[in-house]
């Protein structure tokens, strides 16, 4: 998408369309008022005979017979002025952009009101607009020989009335751009399938973010995972011929001289989960090419530190492997030895995530981070109790915790905090080993946390349970389309970049 800003009177510029937000019930006042005065009226009398009324999501298009210079006006209800919030703002912008590149349109305007702000606000909603636009027109064709012959939108342009805020505009779209291509870019990854995205693929895209200033990557392979004793990842890679590659991505953006500890982000990355020799039945199983978002989360929001370049270290792990019956499979009861020492009985082989993640973690902690959040698809039961529109979320320090609420809450990406009380840890105490792999039907979410959380040792940590969000199966959200969400990856860029201006502080 290329971004351009514009500035001048919203009744004088030129253009095919300009998509302008319409507040309800308040149809008569300013940017609204003027167009429709310029228009003879047109806006007032459309609205009525159509029934518009500026409701959230309500769309109403307007041709303007060469009265004012847009040919069009896409006019979105931004609901009741005191209900916006910042994602209603990115929502209704979406709704506006699906709507116009509906009409095969390659360009579109749209207005963006930064009359009555600062510099930081205007960056802001700047940023919001264009992550609504980019977010929502995203489809994912690139394996059909024929496209869906829809003229794409390739240009946006923001409109703003003053001048005084056009710096302020320029960089917040910019950031919006970089952002949602970040979550495109996570999509592409989880929307492809196992036979593209092998764990060799993603450390390939590892290692051309890799190619960014201050980033390095260090990917391991099947016999340095053994050789280390990561026997728990190692269990789960020996079944498949495909080879798993342990990717670590460093990023060292805190000034030199200051040792900065690292955040560490933790991503599943299992290319495809059959299950192993605890089959999965084959209905629905194909959905099983996007367990590695956890992975391809990651490597989105590492595509955009390296262009954001916040002042802070980061070290991004990624266990990528298939999970795989065979004649090398792992059996169900056999023990094995995580990289912290640990014993582990996989009782079931389709509890893979969290022996994948076990040893990670433990490799995170080798770089004595401040923090380790990780992303998982890793239970079905989280499906069930929060469906998509919560990340279910669990963690070891209350305050690391409200950091990642407030930070999705922020950017309209919403955790749900489950408790990680000892007492469900009877569950996954073994007779033959320290651990078992699974704990039963009840409180599936947090008995496979709770695991996981044997593997941290006393940092701070946040896991996200991303298995209901990662991927919509209907395509009503007005900037996730039907299929691979990329929802988390907004959420950690603003956690980072949180920490990185506390930093500076
Ligand atoms: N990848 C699955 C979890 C999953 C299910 C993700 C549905 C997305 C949608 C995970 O590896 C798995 O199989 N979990 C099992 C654990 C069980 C064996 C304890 C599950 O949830 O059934
Ligand atoms: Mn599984
Ligand atoms: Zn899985």
């Amino acid at each position: 998408m290329e971004i351009h800003v514009q500035s001048g009177r919203l009744t004088q510029i030129k253009g095919k369309i300009c998509i302008i937000g319409y507040f309800e019930g308040d149809g008569a006042k300013g940017v609204i008022a003027t167009l429709n005065r310029a228009l003879g009226g047109k806006i007032r009398d459309t609205a009525s005979a159509e029934g518009f009324k500026g409701k959230f999501l309500e769309t109403l298009l307007l041709r303007s017979e060469g009265k004012i210079g847009f040919e069009r006006l896409m006019l979105v209800g931004l609901g009741k002025k005191n209900a916006l919030t910042e994602d209603r703002l990115r929502q209704s912008v979406g709704k506006g952009a699906a709507a116009v590149q509906k009409l095969g349109l390659p360009a579109t305007s749209i207005y963006c009101d930064t009359k009555y702000l600062g510099k930081e606000a205007a960056e802001r909603i700047s940023q919001i607009m264009i992550e609504g636009l980019i977010l929502s027109l995203y489809q994912f064709d690139q394996l059909k020989t024929k496209k869906t012959g829809q003229n794409k939108i390739k240009t946006c342009t923001l409109v703003i009335e003053n001048t005084k805020n056009t710096t302020a505009v320029e960089t917040g779209s910019q950031r919006g751009k970089i952002i949602s291509e970040g979550v495109c870019f996570a999509r592409d990854l989880c929307s492809l399938p196992s036979n593209i995205v092998t764990p060799t693929y993603l450390a390939d895209q590892a290692a051309n973010i890799a190619e960014a200033d201050h980033m390095s990557v260090e990917i391991l392979d099947r016999d340095t995972i053994q050789s280390l004793g990561m026997g728990a990842y190692y269990a789960v890679t020996q079944g498949s011929d495909e080879p798993p590659k342990f990717i670590v991505l460093n990023y060292q953006g805190a000034p030199q001289g200051k040792k900065k500890r690292p955040i560490a982000l933790v991503g599943k990355s299992v290319t495809f989960d059959t299950g192993g020799i605890s089959l999965k039945p084959s209905e629905n199983m194909e959905q099983m090419k996007y367990d590695m978002s956890g992975g391809a989360i990651v490597l989105g929001v590492m595509k955009i530190i390296a262009q954001l370049k916040p002042p802070i270290n980061l070290v991004a792990i990624m266990p990528a492997t298939d999970n795989m019956p065979s004649g090398k499979a792992v059996h169900p009861g056999d023990v094995v030895t995580a990289l912290s020492g640990k014993t582990i009985e996989i009782v079931n082989t389709d509890a893979e995530g969290r022996l994948c993640l076990a040893d990670a973690l433990t490799y995170a902690t080798r770089f004595k981070p401040s923090a380790i959040i990780d992303l998982a698809t890793l239970t079905g039961a989280c499906v069930i109790a929060l469906g998509q529109h919560a990340m279910g979320m669990m963690g070891n320090q209350a305050r690391l915790i409200s950091k990642v609420q407030v930070a999705g809450a922020a950017v309209g990406e919403r955790t749900w905090e489950l408790p990680l009380w000892e007492d469900y840890y009877k569950q996954i105490e073994s007779d033959a080993a320290d651990l078992r792999n699974v704990g039963g039907r009840p409180a599936g979410t947090i008995t496979a946390g709770l695991f996981l959380k044997q593997f941290v040792d006393d940092i701070p940590w946040v896991h996200l349970d991303i298995a209901g969000t990662s991927w919509y199966n209907d395509g009503r959200h007005p900037y996730v389309p039907k299929g691979a969400s990329g929802i988390g990856v907004r959420l950690l860029v603003q956690f980072l970049m949180n920490e990185a201006s506390r930093n500076k502080r």
